[in-house]
């Protein structure tokens, strides 16, 4: 297939997504910070599937990372980014300079953040104060920029999703949010970018966050109804975990991001944080439960 059109201005991108629904075309994106892996490449070929067009944008979002976080160390691979999109049949590659899409700088002064109240005292939005404000405030750029008519997004950023869907839907942006499954290791790793910061042994170790989703998961199968045991469960295979250190591992309601008194029939989300060396690792599980019945499923 062929290379993508790489666009880096955004009135550039505003113009090819007007003139694809002039042509009565959809246009799908995928966000994504680059370092493309096979969990970004099957949100594509989703994409492909449902948009005559598809556009994924590569930026390093400076103002999703706190000061401490890893900014100038993320995998940042171009050639073999845009190499790959060319594989899965990517129409446009959308590269902003920081400037294009912080055209103020970004963050203080007269600049514009993108603030959600629901969840921000949740799982990962606890433990990365203004994360999520990053994450929003891109997005709703990157949707200004693109223009698409569905986006795409991983299952395995849980409250990242969330979060959008419920900006897209406050906010009104006429972009349908998607999601795609989370794709994993053989051994049950899910991919990530930040993967790549893992020692051999450390890649070892980090299976153990998807061992105790699977453990928690075993237990609400056969019968457990309490969040607090579900939990329980879960968080005692990431103790046994050597130089993991646990953020949380928690057993929520979606709607709510808290855990429900009882687990009663609909979904339930499970997920959990773990450092490991230099990486922070994140996993989730989502399961419809219907009465005895319990699936895998997508949060929306
Ligand atoms: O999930 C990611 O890679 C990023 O948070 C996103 C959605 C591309 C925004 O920078």
């Amino acid at each position: 297939m062929s290379a993508p059109v790489r666009i880096g201005a955004v009135a550039e991108m505003q113009a090819f997504s007007r003139r694809v629904r002039a042509a009565g075309e959809r246009v799908g994106l995928v966000p994504t910070m680059g370092n493309l892996h096979e969990g970004h490449l099957s949100l594509l070929r989703l994409a492909r599937a449902r948009c005559e067009r598809v556009v994924a944008s590569i930026f390093v979002n400076p103002t999703q990372f706190g000061p401490d976080e890893d900014y100038a160390a993320y995998p940042r691979t171009l050639a073999a980014d845009l190499a790959a999109l060319a594989a899965v049949g990517c129409d446009v590659a959308f590269v902003p300079e920081a400037r294009e899409l912080y055209p103020r700088g970004g963050g203080g002064g007269d600049d514009v953040t993108v603030k959600l109240a629901w969840g921000q005292d949740r799982l990962c939005a606890a433990r990365r104060p203004g994360h999520f404000d990053g994450v929003l405030t891109v997005v709703a750029r990157l949707f200004n920029a693109v223009l698409p008519d569905a986006a795409w997004f991983g299952q395995k950023d849980a409250q990242q999703a969330l979060m959008v869907r419920r900006m897209t839907e406050a906010l009104r942006f006429p972009v349908e949010v998607r999601l795609g499954p989370t794709v994993r290791e053989p051994d049950g790793l899910a991919l990530s970018s930040r993967n790549a910061y893992l020692s051999p042994t450390e890649r070892r170790e980090a299976t153990a966050l998807s061992r105790a989703l699977a453990a928690a998961g075993a237990a609400l199968r056969s019968g457990e109804r309490d969040p607090e045991r579900l939990a329980a469960a879960g968080r005692e295979v990431l103790a046994a975990a050597a130089g993991l250190t646990t953020e949380y591992f928690a057993v929520v309601d979606p709607e709510t991001l808290a855990p429900p008194a009882a687990v009663g029939d609909g979904l339930l989300l499970m997920a959990g944080a773990a450092r490991l060396g230099r990486a922070r690792l994140i996993d989730n599980q989502v399961h419809r439960v219907a009465g005895e019945a319990v699936h895998d499923a997508l949060l929306f």
